[in-house]
């Protein structure tokens, strides 16, 4: 019999729900919120309100899309954690009310675990290219950033991790230092194509192991702009461009340089990229450029399971419910959660 997953995502700003069969995704929908561009950053308050009046729809339409009858559904999967606790709320109350509803078991989530486990979707839409294990991923998103190493489905264990803020959150900040709405990363990713990398440079961090830092970088770029701004007034709209590919090439490097230290110290050349910051172009870029230098066998994922969305949900989810992991009915949602070791 066929194994259908409900993935239900609600831990920061986007609602979504994804339907998975067989390991297959028959659907994926997103329901972004435009509300927090106004504040430059996601409004823990409004965000819960948003997903209250979105995630019925949501839902509704990943069934529809999926041809899926609720009454098909073997398992609903939902994040549990990390992220902001008033989301996480309406999307795990609705997951229970749901699995109780249709006496479904339920299945928790760990939303960075799934970020990875994009990479085992299968999409008749695109190439089927799986990584073998062990394989390291690079997980750059607005709230982490994780090197982790992946030993199976759901075996996995983290290398090291920004002290202070990720890779997307430098983006973001950056971005709004210079008067760009939220989120700034794609926004930067996009100016930067026309702009000089080399224009600028900013200060870059020495951390330990393969730990990273950010904060940084923001205080160099924040402080440099300041600087700047007082000699001429419109320093920043005369050189946008190149403040963008030069923050976005220093924010790469970064990034490189501990992945790189990764790979020498485990051995394993299998990378892959996952979260919000692998949709950045130059990110993609440099690691295609670094594959050939370094013999890396590089997983990049589609720009639809970049960003948050339900089917890294589902995928996690389906690969739990072959394994029986469920949770109980009066599961509680957890803004800080460690990864998931129970397989
Ligand atoms: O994974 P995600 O959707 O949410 C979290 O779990 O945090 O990541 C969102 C982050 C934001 O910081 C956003 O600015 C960044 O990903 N992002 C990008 C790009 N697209 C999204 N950063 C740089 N370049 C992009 N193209
Ligand atoms: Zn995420």
């Amino acid at each position: 019999m066929s194994i259908i997953i409900l993935g239900i995502e609600s831990s920061c700003d986007d609602t979504a729900a994804a339907v998975v069969k067989d390991g297959y995704i028959l659907s994926n929908v997103i329901s972004g919120q435009d509300v927090h561009q106004a504040y430059g950053g996601v409004v823990p308050e409004l965000a819960s309100r948003a997903h209250q009046q979105n995630i019925i729809p949501v839902v509704d339409s990943a069934l529809k899309k999926a041809g899926v009858l609720k009454q098909e559904i073997s398992a609903i999967a939902f994040t549990r954690g990390p992220g902001l606790m008033g989301s996480l709320l309406v999307g795990t109350s609705f997951s229970k009310g749901f699995a109780q509803a249709l006496n479904i078991p339920l299945i928790e989530i760990n939303h960075l675990q799934a970020h990875i486990m994009v990479h085992f979707i299968h999409d008749n839409n695109m190439d089927n290219n799986m990584p073998d294990f062990p394989f390291l991923c690079l997980l750059v998103s607005g709230g982490h950033t994780q090197i982790v190493r992946i030993d199976d489905y759901l075996k996995m264990e983290i290398l090291g991790e920004t002290i202070d803020d990720a890779a997307g959150e430098t983006f973001d900040k950056c971005a709004k230092i210079t008067g760009l709405p939220y989120p700034g990363g794609p926004l930067v990713d996009k100016l930067a194509t026309g702009g000089d990398p080399n224009r600028f440079k900013f200060s870059k961090p020495k951390v330990s192991d393969l730990n990273y830092s950010f904060s940084g970088l923001k205080t160099s770029f924040l402080y440099f702009l300041r600087d700047r701004l007082q000699e001429n007034k419109e320093f920043i709209v005369n050189n946008m461009p190149d403040l963008c590919a030069s923050l976005q090439k220093t924010i790469i490097e970064i990034l490189m340089e501990k992945l790189i230290q990764a790979s020498s110290q485990t051995g394993i050349r299998s990378i892959a990229l996952a979260g919000g910051v692998s949709a950045n172009s130059g990110l993609r870029n440099e690691m295609k450029r670094l594959a050939g230098i370094k013999k890396w066998k590089i997983y990049i994922p589609e720009f639809r399971y970049t960003t948050d969305n339900a089917a890294m949900i589902a995928i996690a989810g389906y690969y739990k419910y072959q394994g029986g992991l469920f949770s109980p009915r009066d599961t509680s949602p957890l803004a800080r959660m460690d990864y998931d070791r129970s397989v």
